[in-house]
């Protein structure tokens, strides 16, 4: 019956393709992972790398398996010793910490990017065992309260990606919202409530500035200096991959009951963006740079996580129709991968629209090969295969 059951609503729903279920073998992921806790070093790589830990090692404590938030603040020893690598990032974040600072870590301009890190440490401070230890608990609201109060904002309300004027990227959607959510499943009443709207509100003021017909996201608008109108392959997959987190953190908060509409729209909303890519899938899988531009180049980095923002989107939905696209994603993935376990054929995460250098890699992309693999067996679970 446990087998049956999910076999019957997926060949319900597509009827024809049965999903492909050659993931990652174990040890190019352990490959993968030590490449990333290697290279990963700027506030945003250690955020996006603290979440891929987590659903690689502890996934009961991620947001996307089925528990209710808040998690037990009691944990058992196994699910500590799972944790382990999470909560020593966490715990070197905030112990490196300037006294003065009210940020996790320096951001270099960046307001959201320090506020990526900020699950961890405050998942870290809720379970800790030395209940006396406030400091991951006063690290947590301090850059919450940073976010919500400092930092300069749209007028639709949109809290700026940059710390000295008003702009916005698509990238903020994953390093802020997240983060203000999970604070909102780790309180009650009111301010619970608050926080899980603005949560919303940050994905919905974004969206509204940066989206545009075509379902696909424009990078950065707004403000002076850099602008990115392009739909960026990877601005787009940290868009729909926040937005994700941001449902599932909300779906299994107490306070679900009074999001019924935002969850149905943050679904919506992360399907126009699935939907709109795969058209632009190229034969071999690939997804290019600039997402409906396909004289760029194919970029291995979007391909990965709008692959695994794709199957996290099925797993929630029960809607395969772009499981297809995935899959072959997932095998192109797969072939890009080198024997020392470093994808290859990736953007430059920080000029946005070159390859990297040859013989340079990818902090970013080494979190999204294992964002994918989580996601692709979680979806595979699901499914009951
Ligand atoms: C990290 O990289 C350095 C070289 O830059 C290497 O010596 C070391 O073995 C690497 N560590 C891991 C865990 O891969
Ligand atoms: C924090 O203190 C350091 C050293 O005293 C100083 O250089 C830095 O500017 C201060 N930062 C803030 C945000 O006040
Ligand atoms: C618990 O935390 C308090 C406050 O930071 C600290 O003084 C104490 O030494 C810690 N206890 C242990 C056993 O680490
Ligand atoms: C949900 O989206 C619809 C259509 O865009 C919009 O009219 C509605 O206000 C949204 N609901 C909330 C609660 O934001
Ligand atoms: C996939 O196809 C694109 C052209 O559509 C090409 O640029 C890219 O190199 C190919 N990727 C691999 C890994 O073969």
């Amino acid at each position: 019956m446990l087998l049956l059951v999910p076999f019957v609503l997926f060949a319900a729903t597509v009827g024809a393709a049965v999903p492909s279920t050659q993931g990652f073998d174990e040890s190019t992921i352990a490959k993968v992972r030590a490449n990333m806790i290697n290279i990963s070093t700027h506030s945003w790589e250690l955020g996006a790398m603290a979440q891929a830990l987590t659903e690689l090692e502890v996934p009961s404590l991620s947001v996307f398996s089925n528990n209710k938030l808040p998690p037990p603040q009691s944990l058992s020893a196994q699910v500590r010793a799972e944790a382990v690598d999470v909560f020593n990032l966490a715990t070197r974040i905030v112990r490196e910490k300037p006294a003065n600072s009210s940020v996790l870590i320096d951001g270099d301009g960046a307001a959201g990017d320090p506020a990526s890190l900020g699950v961890a440490v405050a998942l870290t401070g809720w379970t800790r065992e030395n209940r006396s230890d406030s400091s991951f608990d006063v690290a947590a609201q301090e850059q919450l309260d940073h976010l919500l109060n400092d930092v300069p904002r749209d007028a639709n309300g949109a809290i700026s990606q940059r710390e000295d004027q008003v702009q916005l990227w698509a990238d903020y959607v994953f390093m802020a919202p997240p983060f203000i959510a999970y604070e909102g499943a780790l309180k009650t009443g009111d301010e619970q409530l608050e926080l899980l709207r603005e949560a919303y509100d940050q994905c919905r003021d974004y969206r509204e500035v940066l989206s545009d017909d075509s379902g696909l996201w424009k990078h950065i608008l707004l403000g002076t200096g850099i602008q990115d109108l392009t739909h960026w392959g990877t601005g787009n997959a940290w868009a729909a991959a926040g937005m994700l987190r941001v449902l599932e953190t909300i779906t299994h908060s107490d306070a679900a009951w009074a999001f019924e509409q935002e969850t149905r729209n943050l679904t919506s909303w992360v399907t126009d963006i699935v939907s709109a890519t795969w058209h632009h899938q190229g034969r071999n899988g690939t997804l290019f740079n600039v997402i409906d531009d396909p004289t760029t180049f194919a970029d291995s980095s979007s391909t990965a996580l709008l692959a695994a923002s794709t199957y996290r989107l099925a797993t929630i939905t029960n809607d395969f129709t772009w499981i297809g696209f995935a899959d072959k994603a997932l095998q192109l993935i797969k072939n890009s991968i080198d024997k020392d376990g470093w994808l290859l054929n990736t953007v430059d995460p920080e000029t946005f629209n070159t390859p990297s250098l040859p013989g340079a890699h990818s902090p970013e992309g080494q979190t999204f090969v294992i964002l994918l693999h989580t996601a692709q067996q979680d979806f595979l679970e699901h499914i009951g295969l």
